[in-house]
């Protein structure tokens, strides 16, 4: 598997320092009274973030996972979002934390924002890992991001390609002919 990668962007040690300061951002924006607080992860990219990033947060928490997929197969052109598996959990007048990969276009926290908020929680906020710069829409945002990245493809630390290299510990950009 590393024999695929052309260089690395960010080392484990680099993305664990990130994601916790991304906690201490996040703890500040949720009073400990605050116990309403449902975390949505987007599935699958989402995972090792999200992992690493709960166990820096010290309120008290529920989770809500949602599925969603935006490529078929091997390729790094979206195919826009489309739902796997619809979250389960009701969070009406609840505070929503979604919690992503990477905004890249905004297609997919588009439409998982709008969805969850056509079921009236008490706020939505978004955490992602990774943002390209420029690429989605002005409307389209995040309020807590870890690193802005070019616009490459990226894999690793739960993103994949073609379901492959999630279980890289560091964020990489993978060799030419490996796509
Ligand atoms: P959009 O374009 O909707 O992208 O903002 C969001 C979802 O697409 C996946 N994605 C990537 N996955 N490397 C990946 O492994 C990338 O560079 C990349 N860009 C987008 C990702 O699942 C994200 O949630």
């Amino acid at each position: 598997m590393e024999k695929d990668i052309d260089r690395i962007l960010f080392t484990d040690r680099e993305l664990i320092e990130r994601v916790k300061e991304l906690a201490a951002q996040i703890a500040a924006c949720y009073p400990d009274e605050d116990t309403g607080l449902i975390l949505v992860p987007i599935l699958s990219g989402s995972i090792i973030f999200l992992a690493d990033l709960i166990r820096h947060l010290p309120m008290k928490m529920k989770l809500g996972l949602i599925t969603v997929s935006s490529y078929a197969g091997p390729t790094t052109e979206s195919t826009g979002p489309s739902i796997v598996m619809d979250l389960k959990v009701d969070i009406c007048d609840q505070h929503v934390l979604i919690v992503d990969d990477i905004l890249d276009t905004g297609k997919t926290l588009r439409f998982v924002g709008d969805r969850l908020a056509a079921r009236n929680p008490r706020s939505i906020r978004t955490a992602v890992l990774l943002r390209k710069p420029d690429k989605a829409p002005p409307d389209v945002t995040a309020d807590f991001v870890g690193f802005e990245i070019a616009d490459e493809f990226v894999v690793g630390y739960g993103l994949d390609y073609d379901d492959h290299y999630r279980n890289l510990p560091h964020i990489a950009v993978l060799k030419a002919d490996c796509y």
